[in-house]
């Protein structure tokens, strides 16, 4: 075994010296020294021997390990040597190539527009909620005095998640992608007292897919409700953010509309930021673009939430981010925005 373990370590040292590549002298690493390689194949044997004869032959094994790794570390010394001996000589680095920049990243223009909304808002005292946007049927539609025939819940306009769920206080309840922010309104005076002065962004979901409509978009919702909210202060804060966001030159004006969530209910629309309110294309020769649904919450909607509607008043609005982004930044088609292409995000 001992002349087994000599040749073993003539062997390993004559391999060793011819490599001259760093997979070479891993190789043969493996080979002498590994797991399974020769080195412990000689020593699997010795369990056979008398004790003295194993003693001696321990030694000997140790000793040509020692001198294996002794070989082996000058062996990975030399090869990489040689590598960069070889690089040295090779093709050139050219160190005067100007380097390839890297781009910073950028904020995505719906990101921003959001912000700047939330940011106008914040000045104005209002602080910011969030809600869930996988949502129960109830918050959604039925607290928000939507009823179930409403042409809202309509399958064509909803996304609902398979099965619906039971839910601590309703039979088999169905839960949606949330259409709107506005159920943000009800889980905000649920878990506050009034007055509540909040808005709240974030995504929503709708079957919806062309040139204006993508199925995620995003809005911000705003509620503030006290003792004595009136109509005309609603105007006046609507007037106030319009004219923050869009510059001081703008009007807004209110028109009657419909929101089961409210009453009584208005549309704002500001004058058209394009041409000034003399009448463009864009807004369709009326110098009026439509920016958000707004109005004085409903009784009902209070009463869902465990609001006392003979004690507070309050009002609500919702508006579109992406829309006022196009507005803002003169973007036309809505699909760019989902499109991540660099060089569209770069240009806000
Ligand atoms: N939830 C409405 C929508 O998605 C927008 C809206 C209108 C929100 C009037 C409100 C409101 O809070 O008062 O179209």
């Amino acid at each position: 075994m001992k002349e087994r373990l000599k040749a073993l370590a003539q062997a390993a040292k004559t391999e060793l010296l011819a490599a001259r590549a760093p997979e070479a002298v891993e190789a043969l690493r493996v080979k002498y020294l590994g797991k399974k390689g020769e080195l412990s194949a000689v020593l699997g044997g010795m369990g056979k021997l008398a004790p003295d004869e194993r003693r001696a032959l321990g030694e000997t094994a140790n000793a040509v390990k020692v001198q294996l790794e002794g070989l082996l570390a000058e062996a990975v010394g030399r090869v990489e040597e040689l590598k960069l001996e070889a690089e040295l000589k090779g093709p050139k680095l050219d160190v005067t190539l100007p380097g390839r920049g890297r781009r910073p990243g950028r904020r995505h223009p719906v990101a921003q527009t959001l912000e700047d909304i939330v940011a106008v808002f914040a000045r104005l005292g209002f602080s910011v909620e969030a809600g869930p946007e996988i949502e129960l049927d109830w918050y959604n539609f039925e607290a928000l005095n939507v009823p179930a025939d409403h042409p809202a819940r309509d399958m064509q306009d909803t996304f609902y998640v398979e099965g619906g769920t039971l839910h601590a206080g309703f039979s088999r309840q169905p839960v949606v992608l949330r259409t709107h922010t506005s159920p943000v309104q009800i889980r905000t005076m649920l878990k506050q007292k009034p007055p509540v002065r909040a808005v709240m962004p974030g995504r929503v979901y709708r079957k919806d897919s062309d040139q204006t409509h993508t199925p995620m978009f995003h809005q911000v919702e705003g509620l503030l409700v006290d003792t004595k909210v009136s109509l005309a202060e609603l105007k006046g804060t609507l007037d106030a953010f319009a004219k923050a966001f869009f510059g001081a030159k703008v009007k807004t004006r209110a028109r009657p509309s419909f929101f089961p969530f409210t009453e009584p209910s208005a549309e704002v629309d500001v004058s058209c930021v394009f041409c000034a309110g003399q009448g463009c294309r864009v807004c369709k020769q009326t110098g009026w673009l439509e920016v958000l649904g707004s109005g004085m919450v409903h009784p009902n909607v209070f009463r869902h939430a465990g609001y006392d509607p003979s004690q507070v008043t309050g009002f609500a609005f919702g508006m579109g981010v992406e829309r006022l982004a196009m507005l803002r930044y003169g973007i036309d088609d809505l699909r760019t925005m989902f499109e991540n292409d660099y060089r569209f995000v770069a240009q806000f």
